[in-house]
C-alpha cells in the first residue's frame, strides 16, 4: 500500500506500516488465528467512518448525522443473518473477548459459575483463566480432552457438570483440531439448567460455509471473531434467539462498551458480503483440505499430533514424542527465521509452562488466501519438518527462506 499521507505525518510509522507490508508479502501466515482480508474490507476499514460516534443502535441512536452509520451496520446485521442464520446479531463487539463478555455480563451475576475447557486443552483466556476477569468474577471449573485420544472427553462434561452445576457451560476453542458435537454438549446444559455460549471464534468462516456443524439454533449463545477463518476484519460478533436480543444488545452497549467501531462494522459489511459469495465455500473446503494434508505429511514425518489430525483449520504439533528437548519456543523461532510465521502452544497434559510450552500450532486460513493448494501446503509441510528439525543448522534455515523467499513470489499477497 502506498502510505503517502502517514509518511508525509509521520515517516517512523509510515517505515513501520511499509515494514510491516513487506513482513506480511514476505513471509507465510501459519497463526491458525490470523488471514489476510481483501483490499475492499481494507479499505472499509480506513475509511472516515472513524470519525463518527454512533452510540446506539440503528434508528436509535444517541447522536445526530448517523444516516449512513445505521446504513452501515443494517447491512452487516442482514449479511450476517444470511451467513449464519441466526435469529438476532448484534455487529458491534470490538472483538471475539467482547463478544463473550457481553454474553457472561447478560446471563451472570457475579459469583455465578462457569464451566468451560482448561486453557492448556485448547480453551481461550476469556472462559475463564485467572488472569482475565473471567477468572475472576465468576467461580470457574474446567474440563479436558480425553488424554489418550486429544478428543473432548463428553462424558468428563458431563459428569462434571452434574456436580459442579455452572450457570454457564463455555464450548468452542482456540487450539481444537477436531469437530465440536454441539448438540452433545446442548443436552448436558438442559440436565443441569446452564446457559450454553460456543464460542466459535476460530471457526466462523468454516460454519459460515457449512464445512463444520453450526452451533447456531443449538446453542443459547455464539459469539465470534470476524477476522480469523471469515476476512472481514478485527472485530466480533454475537448471534442468539429472539428471547436474549434485547439483554444482549444491552450488555454490547451501554453495558460494555461505548461508541461502537463503525470503520470496522463497515469492514464487517464488506468482508460478509464477500463470504456470502459462492468462491467463499471453495475457500473454506480448501482451508479445511490444506489442513488436512499439512497433518498427513507432518505424521508422515513422524510429528506427534495431538488427537491424531484435524477436522478444522488448525493442526497441533507435540513436540515431546519425536523432538523431546526441544520446547515450542525455539521451534518457533526457528521457522520465524526461516520465513514461517507461526506460534507455540501448550498441549494438553503440558509439561512446561505457557512461555515455554511443548507444541507447536499451524493453521492454514492465511495461506489458503494466498491460493495455495494440497500440493503447495504439502510441501511446506515438509519445510517446517525440515526446519524443526535441524532448528540450530543455520544452513538449512538458509535454504528453507529461500525457497520460502520463491513461494511468496509465486503467490502474491495484495498485486
Ligand atoms: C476461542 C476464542 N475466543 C475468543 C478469542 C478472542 O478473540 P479476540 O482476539 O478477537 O478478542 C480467541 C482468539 O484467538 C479465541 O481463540
Amino acid at each position: 500500500m502506498d502510505y503517502e499521507q502517514v509518511r508525509a505525518v509521520d515517516p517512523a510509522v509510515a517505515d513501520a506500516l511499509e515494514g510491516e507490508d513487506t513482513r506480511q508479502e514476505e513471509t507465510l501466515a501459519m497463526i491458525a488465528s490470523e488471514n489476510h482480508v481483501s483490499k475492499a474490507v481494507l479499505e472499509a476499514q480506513g475509511s472516515a467512518l472513524t470519525n463518527k460516534y454512533a452510540e446506539g443502535y440503528p434508528g436509535k441512536r444517541y447522536y445526530a448525522g448517523c444516516e449512513y452509520a445505521d446504513e452501515v451496520e443494517e447491512l452487516a446485521i442482514e449479511r450476517a443473518t444470511e451467513l449464519w442464520g441466526a435469529e438476532h446479531v448484534n455487529v458491534q463487539p470490538h472483538s471475539g473477548t467482547q463478544a463473550n463478555q457481553a454474553v457472561y455480563f447478560a446471563t451472570l451475576d457475579p459469583g455465578d459459575k462457569i464451566l468451560s475447557l482448561d486453557l492448556t486443552h485448547g480453551g481461550h483466556l476469556s472462559h475463564g483463566h485467572p488472569a482475565n476477569f473471567v477468572g475472576q468474577f465468576y467461580e470457574v471449573e474446567q474440563y479436558e480432552v480425553n488424554p489418550e485420544t486429544g478428543y473432548l472427553d463428553y462424558e468428563g462434561l458431563a459428569e462434571m457438570a452434574d456436580t459442579f452445576e455452572p450457570d454457564m457451560i463455555v464450548s468452542g476453542y482456540s487450539a481444537y483440531p477436531r469437530e465440536v458435537e454441539w448438540q452433545r454438549i446442548q443436552d448436558v446444559a438442559d440436565d443441569v439448567g446452564a446457559y450454553h455460549l460456543a464460542d466459535i471464534a476460530h471457526i466462523t468462516g468454516l460454519v459460515a460455509a457449512g464445512v463444520h456443524q453450526s452451533p447456531v439454533g443449538v446453542t443459547d449463545f455464539v459469539t465470534g471473531s470476524t477476522h480469523k477463518t471469515i476476512r472481514a476484519g478485527r472485530g466480533g460478533i454475537v448471534m442468539t434467539s429472539e428471547e436474549h436480543a434485547d439483554d444482549i444488545d444491552n450488555a454490547v452497549f451501554p453495558g460494555g462498551q461505548g461508541g461502537p467501531l463503525m470503520h470496522n462494522i463497515a469492514g464487517k459489511a464488506v468482508g460478509f458480503k464477500e463470504a456470502l459469495q459462492p468462491e467463499f465455500d471453495e475457500y473454506a473446503q480448501q482451508v479445511v483440505d490444506n489442513a488436512d494434508v499439512l497433518a498427513e505429511t507432518f505424521a508422515d514425518h513422524g510429528f506427534e499430533l495431538v488427537s491424531g489430525g484435524t477436522d478444522t483449520h488448525l493442526v497441533l504439533i507435540d513436540l515431546r514424542e519425536s523432538h523431546p528437548d526441544l520446547p515450542g519456543s525455539p521451534a518457533e523461532d526457528a521457522l520465524a527465521e526461516a520465513g514461517i510465521v507461526l506460534n507455540a502452544n501448550t498441549v494438553p497434559g503440558e509439561t512446561r509452562s505457557p512461555f515455554n510450552p511443548s507444541g507447536i500450532r499451524a493453521g492454514t486460513p492465511s495461506l489458503t488466501t494466498r491460493g495455495f493448494d494440497e500440493e503447495t501446503i504439502a510441501e511446506v509441510g515438509d519445510l517446517i519438518y525440515r526446519v524443526v528439525d535441524n532448528h540450530d543448522d543455520q544452513r538449512v534455515i538458509d535454504e528453507v527462506s529461500e525457497r520460502i523467499d520463491e513461494l511468496c513470489a509465486a503467490y502474491p499477497l495484495y498485486e
